[in-house]
């Protein structure tokens, strides 16, 4: 019998969860974690999102052959094993098993097959919910924890993999969620992330047999004791319900953090995208959060060089960036994925241009970042002390705008909720001082 796991999760929030899961299936088995060079079962939990991603997941395949030559059992899960399928233990050997991500449930299964002497394959989209075949959430490491409340995607963007990867939207039923939300706070969190592809579409019936959206969620899930703080990510605009606006003006454990893809300032792109909004109702919708929460630190995606993008497009992007002012985003150079309508557009945009116009929109949301986070300097907050620092007595938490704060403390835990004053700010990062009382 396999002794020893090590995971390894590529990619988005989700990824992280599922691979949480996958660890806590494995030691369910039995075994223990350990590193990855001296793991007996390796598990590489793959993104398919952007650039390369299969010849990543390849190479690192390689790289897990030993001096002696040999290979630990080598389980390839996630996105990758959901696109590539067969195609994976066919090019590399060395692969045991291949699972997608609605199907990762069956991994002791699957590895009882391999051992067994033959590949394992199973990146079927079944009907069941994985969710009720896995192990009861347990002591968390960490005070903050991701809960999955929705999978998939309806809305095929034209550039974006993840409705074939993923498959379609489904909602997670309220009380999986209640319960696992508990028990994560049984298990020591203190602030909860909820995640979907499209978190802000998630449905479901509650107790009492009435229809709720994700605020509904929110709100329940704010009574529970011991919860300090709630976030959510990621949400499509077309999805931001009138309730689940008004829930940032109401509820105080929602984080005053959004992030909020827009993906171009430029119209002629963004239809040509399928998105469902423009550049206009975007800042709109923008405009109403801030009306019901003033500090609401606003975060996006965004992409380059969808195919067609002329340099008048892209002005437009900059343009809507400087309207909004976020306070941290994330942006990509477009990466034709196979399948995709997008990879089919005449007019693809050559890598060199693609280089400098991501260079010219990462200086402009850097220097966002930064004016956000020196614009905190002065407030008193509340921040969630999540990790030690480098220096001695150095502890790192998280202000409720998601920016870390570094602060020196005596006398306060990992876990703990500590009021400080903000007092410096960098690019990436803000220091605090304890303030003259605790937080609750
Ligand atoms: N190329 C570049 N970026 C992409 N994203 C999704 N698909 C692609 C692609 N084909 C980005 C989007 C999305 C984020 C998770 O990744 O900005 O919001
Ligand atoms: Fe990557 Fe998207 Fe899959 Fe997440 S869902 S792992 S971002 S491809």
């Amino acid at each position: 019998m396999t002794q020893t796991y090590h995971v390894k999760s590529f990619g988005c929030q989700m990824n992280v969860y599922d691979g949480e899961r996958m660890a806590e299936l494995m030691e369910a088995e039995g075994m223990t974690a350990s590193d990855k060079a001296d793991a007996d079962l390796v598990i590489l939990n793959t993104c398919h999102i952007r650039e390369r991603a299969a010849e990543k997941v390849y190479s690192e395949i390689g790289r897990l052959r030993r001096e002696d030559g040999s290979t630990p059992m080598i389980a390839v899960a996630g996105c990758v094993a959901q696109a590539e399928g067969t195609e994976i233990a066919r090019r590399a050997p060395s692969v045991d098993v291949v699972v997608g991500p609605q199907a990762y449930h069956r991994l002791p299964e699957l590895l009882r097959e391999a051992k067994g002497g033959k590949k394992a394959l199973d990146t079927g989209m079944p009907a069941a919910s994985k969710f009720a075949a896995l192990p009861k959430r347990g002591v968390q490491t960490r005070p903050t924890a991701f809960l999955t409340v929705q999978e998939g995607c309806d809305k095929f963007c034209t550039y974006c993999v993840v409705p074939y990867t993923r498959g379609a939207e489904i909602s997670r039923p309220w009380g999986a969620l209640i319960d696992e939300a508990k028990a994560l706070i049984d298990g020591g969190a203190r602030e909860i992330t909820l995640l979907g592809q499209n978190v802000n579409a998630w449905e479901a019936v509650d107790d009492k047999g009435r229809a709720q959206g994700l605020d509904g969620l929110i709100r329940a899930l704010a009574e529970l004791p011991g919860l300090a703080r709630i976030r959510y990510t990621t949400s499509h605009p077309g999805d931001m319900s009138e309730s689940l606006i008004a829930a940032h003006g109401e509820v105080e454990a929602l984080m005053p953090f959004l992030h909020l893809p827009v993906q171009s300032g430029s119209d002629r792109i963004l239809k040509a995208m399928n998105r469902s909004h423009t550049a206009a109702s975007y800042l709109k919708l923008l405009d109403r959060v801030r009306a019901v929460r003033p500090d609401i630190a606003l975060s996006g995606d965004f992409i380059v060089g969808f195919p067609g993008e002329t340099d008048r497009d892209f002005e437009d992007t900059l343009t809507l960036v400087r309207a909004t002012r976020y306070a941290q985003a994330y942006s990509f150079k477009y990466s034709p994925r196979p399948g995709t309508p997008a990879a089919e557009m005449a007019d693809q945009i050559p890598p060199e241009i693609m280089d400098e116009r991501l260079q010219r929109l990462q200086a402009a949301l850097n220097a966002d970042q930064h004016a956000f986070n020196r614009a905190s300097v002065g407030r008193r907050c509340d921040i969630l002390l999540e990790r030690k620092g480098r220096k001695a007595r150095q502890l790192v938490g998280k202000s409720p705008w998601l920016q870390s704060v570094h602060v020196d403390v005596d006398g306060a835990a990992i876990g703990d909720l500590l009021t400080v004053d903000l007092v410096d700010a960098g690019p990436n990062s803000l220091a605090g001082e304890p303030a003259m009382r605790k937080a609750a």
